[in-house]
């Protein structure tokens, strides 16, 4: 049997009201505690209530920050880290979507070197750099409770920032792994539909493009997990698409995400996320979403179609076809843009420049090829007449 490393060094608690079932876990640290946070302004932030019920009866002392930026910037993380740092606390936490952990995890980073430049300490040294394994470079103790099902960010240790020096998103190269992860699925009910459908895609993106990686075949572990959480969505994925999701159907999605979040630490993510970055970065399309509208022309042109048919199979899908045209209905009405040839131009010089990324396909990627999967997932989306005869494979 071949060799493998697998980390996850983040406890978990799963299920309903875990919060309030292990509140002594928030008393383990210190007497002061900072909670990072996003404004809910259609709802009410069930987890913050929880978390502070939990404190109060532990006598813990606590900030609250609701000042988390959707797809945090490197300048917004600079600005918490400031406000953390006047607080001087014992133990910080997390509480929202991808954006507020992955700041509560990028501050932290930051509050272990204060007199450095952020942009150098976050990136300075390429991307994933300190590859799987590397230790935790986080300051305090973090406690994330996560409200969205989808990013994972709970458990990885990297966070994707908005860089406005590079005029995209990009991974940090340090490791920031949260101390404990408290898993309640309350939290992801009533969340908007797009919101759901961008982040149970994103989980399911995370999974397929790990399966599908260069290192992944031998890789006992993450297989393992990625095939039990394709089986998971397949369970939901027919009430999620008719938005008919019962209690046990958020349960699942929520113990998806929290699988495949697993999955990306050990193997990260791959084509179809780098690809949608830039429809992220000029539209503000929802992350999850913007993987999601590649994921199937990638998974077509995977050459090892035995290693795809097994993804299929698992979610519960005959054909491939079958899965693009299921994606494309989560998708479709939520994304209303226009793009021109010109920037998916640009766009595929820009991914192609990404070395590491090119890395993550098993076999040769070119330009073309590249350029192929832009043009037909975005085929509805182009703006110019010309558009259809550039596809080149
Ligand atoms: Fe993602």
């Amino acid at each position: 049997m071949e060799q493998f490393h697998f980390a996850c060094p983040c406890e978990v608690y799963f299920g309903q009201n875990c919060i309030a079932k292990h509140s002594h876990v928030f008393q383990r640290f210190g007497q002061k505690a900072y909670i990072i946070t996003s404004r809910f302004p259609d709802k009410k932030n069930l987890a913050l209530e929880d978390v502070e019920t939990a404190l109060k009866k532990e006598h813990v002392l606590y900030a609250v920050n609701e000042e988390v930026q959707l797809n945090p910037s490197v300048e917004s993380l600079i600005k918490i880290a400031r406000q953390v740092s006047k607080f001087q606390p014992d133990l910080l936490i997390s509480i929202g979507g991808g954006s507020a952990i992955d700041t509560a995890k990028c501050v932290n980073i930051l509050l272990r070197y204060p007199n450095l430049d952020a942009y150098d300490v976050l990136f300075g040294k390429g991307p994933h750099i300190f590859g799987v394994g590397a230790p935790d470079d986080g300051a305090l103790p973090l406690i994330n409770v996560p409200t969205t099902a989808g990013t994972g960010a709970d458990m990885t240790g990297i966070s994707v920032i908005t860089r406005n020096d590079i005029q995209s998103k990009s991974g940090t190269n340090r490791r920031s792994f949260g101390s404990y992860s408290f898993v309640d699925s309350r939290y992801i009910k009533g969340s908007p539909t797009e919101l759901n459908h961008a982040t149970a895609v994103d989980a399911l993106c995370h999974g397929i493009e790990s399966y599908l990686s260069r290192h992944s075949r031998d890789d006992f572990m993450t297989n393992m997990i990625a095939e039990t959480a394709f089986q998971l969505f397949g369970e939901f994925k027919e009430h999620l698409l008719s938005n008919t999701m019962t209690a046990e159907d958020y349960d699942k999605q929520a113990l998806h995400s929290l699988l495949q979040g697993m999955v990306i630490i050990n193997e990260c993510t791959g084509v179809a996320h780098g690809l949608g970055y830039p429809l992220s970065y000029y539209y503000h399309v929802p992350h999850g979403l913007a993987c999601g509208i590649f994921e199937g022309e990638y998974v077509k042109i995977y050459k090892d179609q035995k290693r795809v048919k097994r993804i299929m199979d698992a979610i519960g899908f005959n054909t491939v076809d079958e899965f693009c045209s299921y994606i494309q209905k989560i998708l479709a009405p939520h994304i209303h843009i226009s793009v021109t040839s010109s920037q998916i131009e640009e766009w595929t010089q820009s991914f192609c420049k990404t070395q590491w990324r090119l890395d993550r396909h098993p076999y040769p990627l070119t330009e073309d090829m590249v350029r192929d999967i832009y043009y037909r997932s975005l085929s509805v989306f182009i703006t110019d007449a010309s558009s259809s005869t550039k596809t080149s494979v």
